[in-house]
């Protein structure tokens, strides 16, 4: 069903445009029509389901290859770029489906980017587009023709320059644009628990237990200890810390379930959870963030962290 929607949508998209067909006979879309089809491909379903997230580098896809044109889709995680480049002799259009990206331009200024609104252009473009934002984005981008070449570049004051290596044909797209995806450990594709980590790492803004303090002090930011009652009893607790153990961790948060606490009422709320070393409370706070809590993040260093800056906390006896 959603692949049909798909090609509806891209029916749509087909109909509502005019391809050019240039003196070699190649096909080719402008610009204005290729922000049509980012809009209307952004707007369909299907295709989220197939984006990951790679804290190494973008990650990225082509989900449509057409004689004039493709599709892809990239996830960026905060901080992640592509530097200087152009998209050879193809135009271009992409939209943010999810998330804010910031592009440069050589002598303009940054432009923040906001999911709805398409950026288009002509061939030989450059630009950089970047991800400054502390969550997680996601863009559909189309080229016509379809991508082929790529030239990248340093910014020198401001000029680019072209980088040493040439640009490269469409199979070496692969090799320069394809994201460095974290070797599996065996031939299932599976990630390696340090891999899911860091993956889960780079879409939060850790607070140290300071900071995690200082929330709770200032602001209706909630502590949430996510340790066993038999670690609690063992460590010490922190005063004013909600326990609510792992084991039932989303089921108390989400807004939607009946079995939430009076308190998750709305996906606002700034919940920072903390586990005994600051390890398991980095997927836990993904956890909540994938049920629509994006304020969630976690403690750095846990418990023992916080005991070992001296914070105050409720004597191990007492704590569970
Ligand atoms: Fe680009």
């Amino acid at each position: 069903m959603r692949l049909a929607t798909d090609k509806r949508r891209l029916q749509e998209a087909e109909n509502a445009s005019v391809a050019v067909k240039s003196l070699s006979g190649e096909v080719s879309r402008s610009p204005e029509e290729l922000a049509n089809i980012v809009s209307l491909f952004a707007s369909s379903d299907g295709w989220m389901d197939k984006v990951r997230l790679r804290a190494e580098q973008r990650w990225y896809e082509r989900l449509y290859h057409g004689p004039d044109y493709d599709i892809w889709v990239i996830s960026w995680l905060p901080g992640q770029s592509t530097g200087f480049h152009d998209h050879g002799a193809s135009s271009g259009a992409f939209v943010v489906a999810t998330g804010i990206l910031e592009e440069r331009r050589p002598g303009e200024r940054t432009r923040v980017i906001h999911p709805g609104k398409p950026r288009a252009f002509g061939p030989d473009y450059a630009h950089d587009v970047r991800n400054g934002s502390l969550a997680p984005a996601i863009s559909i981008h189309a080229y016509s023709p379809p991508l082929t070449d790529m030239n990248e570049y340093e910014l020198d004051g401001s000029r680019l320059v072209p980088r040493d290596r040439a640009s490269g044909k469409a199979e070496t797209i692969d090799h320069k644009w394809r994201v460095q995806q974290p070797k599996p450990l065996d031939q299932t594709g599976a990630l390696s628990i340090e891999q899911v980590l860091s993956a889960a790492r780079a879409r939060l803004r850790r607070l140290s237990p300071d900071e995690a303090q200082g929330a709770m002090v200032k602001t209706e930011a909630i502590l949430v200890d996510i340790r066993s009652e038999g670690q609690r009893a063992m460590e010490g607790g922190i005063a004013g810390a909600l326990v609510v153990e792992r084991n039932v961790l989303e089921w108390r948060f989400d807004p939607a379930s009946s079995a939430r606490l009076p308190v998750a009422t709305d996906h606002d709320l700034q919940v920072i959870v903390f586990c005994s070393e600051g390890y398991t409370s980095s997927l836990a706070a993904i956890a909540l963030q994938d049920l629509g809590l994006c304020r969630a993040t976690d403690m750095i260093g846990g418990f023992q962290a916080w005991r070992a800056m001296g914070l105050p906390i409720v004597p191990p006896s007492k704590a569970s």
